[in-house]
């Protein structure tokens, strides 16, 4: 089909909600190298929003999805055993500080799961602890619960009726503002190590440290939403390793399937002995297919240690991007390949992103005119230099 075509059917027949997009279909990746339909290569820097972290037809992706595939069993239900979906969740727990993992399909979803957790936990205690605490800032999701948990009033308003009550949400990296928030109905702080959607922060060292002491003084549990900043994506296996501090809960995905759909929830054993069964439950969530793909995409990224690839590129390509003689860049920032360039008022990042299409390569954009960067953490060193020196044209 040509691009005018497909452009066609989608404004006649999708809903809206994504508004024109980017005006190009890929239709084939190897490496870090996308192709459209007539052919032309553009160079990944986003990962699909963050997602590819082995970029395009990597075998330990395609070539467990096919094998997966072949056997016939793509899904059983989880009525059933299901052998990768057990070497999965052992292989997250022998990695992180977690005993224990659900799985989910979508990031969205396993924050849902670490929400209903954290207040199970409490109900089961007999305690009235309910309350979640979040980021001004924050992304945690589409769904009910999750958009009551986002911090942006421009999810929230036309869904206010429905959403969820018991949530509110405080200022970024402001310990006193959280602390002001925190009552003796609260149940959970839920923060972002990062924050990438609201645009590529880091958390404050001694904020993310203070944060959990906070929690464990008043006894209520630290959540980390590592959807977008887990999977080896900011110098270690999940973000939070690099504050030496440790969740109760924490949620991944994006990264964990690159590719094919799946969110996690990752807890420890004080927390999963308060739930019980019925209290959760995915028809699709942990199938054979997704759990299939996710072992081995993740024992391959922990076997060649892609944490430390992640830190060595990242710090490469923010050297490169600090070194762009331009007005138009006010700060590079981020932790291993997830990086935001804060851009002036007069350059939107939406404009730079399409102009670098047109120059062949792929970069996102986050809230507070930043230009987002993700690339697969398969990203070479030509690949990165290309894109600096590209940026540094369209700054120009
Ligand atoms: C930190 C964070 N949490 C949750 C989500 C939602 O994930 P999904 O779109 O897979 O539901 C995202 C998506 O961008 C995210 O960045």
């Amino acid at each position: 089909m040509q691009l005018s075509d497909i452009q066609a059917l989608d404004s006649r027949h999708f809903l809206p909600v994504f508004g024109e997009r980017t005006p190009v279909c890929f239709v084939r990746g190897e490496g870090c190298t996308l192709y459209d339909q007539d052919g032309r290569a553009y160079t990944d820097l986003f990962a699909g929003i963050a997602v590819n972290a082995l970029g395009y037809n990597h075998p330990a992706v395609t070539g467990a999805l096919v094998a997966q595939a072949q056997t016939g069993v793509l899904h059983t239900s989880n009525l059933y055993y299901v052998e990768p979906q057990a070497q999965l969740a052992a292989l997250l727990c022998a990695h992180t500080f977690a005993d224990r993992v659900f799985f989910a399909n979508s990031g969205a979803e396993a924050n849902e799961g670490a929400l209903k957790l954290a207040c199970k936990y409490f109900y089961a205690q007999g305690s009235k602890r309910h309350k979640i605490v979040s980021a001004c800032e924050s992304f945690h999701g589409r769904t009910l619960a999750t958009v009551a948990a986002t911090g942006h009033d421009y999810y929230q308003k036309p869904f206010r009726a429905l959403l969820p009550q018991g949530f509110t949400q405080v200022a970024y990296n402001d310990l006193h503002a959280l602390k002001a928030a925190i009552d003796e109905e609260t149940a959970a702080v839920l923060l972002e190590p990062m924050q990438g959607e609201g645009g590529v922060t880091p958390a404050d060292p001694a904020y993310l440290k203070a944060v959990r002491a906070l929690c464990d003084e008043q006894g209520i549990l630290l959540i980390l939403d590592e959807v977008q900043t887990g999977v080896c994506r900011t110098g270690s296996l999940y973000c939070h390793e690099q504050y030496g501090i440790t969740p109760d809960i924490m949620t991944s995905a994006k990264g964990l399937g690159c590719g094919f759909p799946i969110g996690a929830v990752l807890t420890t054993e004080k927390v999963a002995e308060k739930i019980a069964r019925g209290d959760h439950g995915s028809t699709f969530g942990g199938n054979t297919l997704a759990c299939a793909v996710s072992l081995s995409a993740m024992r391959y990224m922990i076997e060649h240690d892609f944490s430390a690839a992640a830190r060595e590129k990242g710090a490469y390509l923010m050297r490169a991007l600090r070194q762009i003689q331009s007005g138009a860049i006010e700060e590079v920032r981020g932790m291993g390949l997830l990086i935001g360039v804060q851009l002036k008022a007069d350059r939107p990042a939406g404009g730079v992103a399409r102009g670098l299409l047109d120059r062949g390569f792929v970069a996102g954009t986050a809230s507070g005119n930043v230009l987002r960067l993700a690339p697969p953490l398969i990203i070479s060193q030509a690949e990165m230099d290309a894109f600096a020196a590209a940026l540094a044209q369209e700054l120009s």
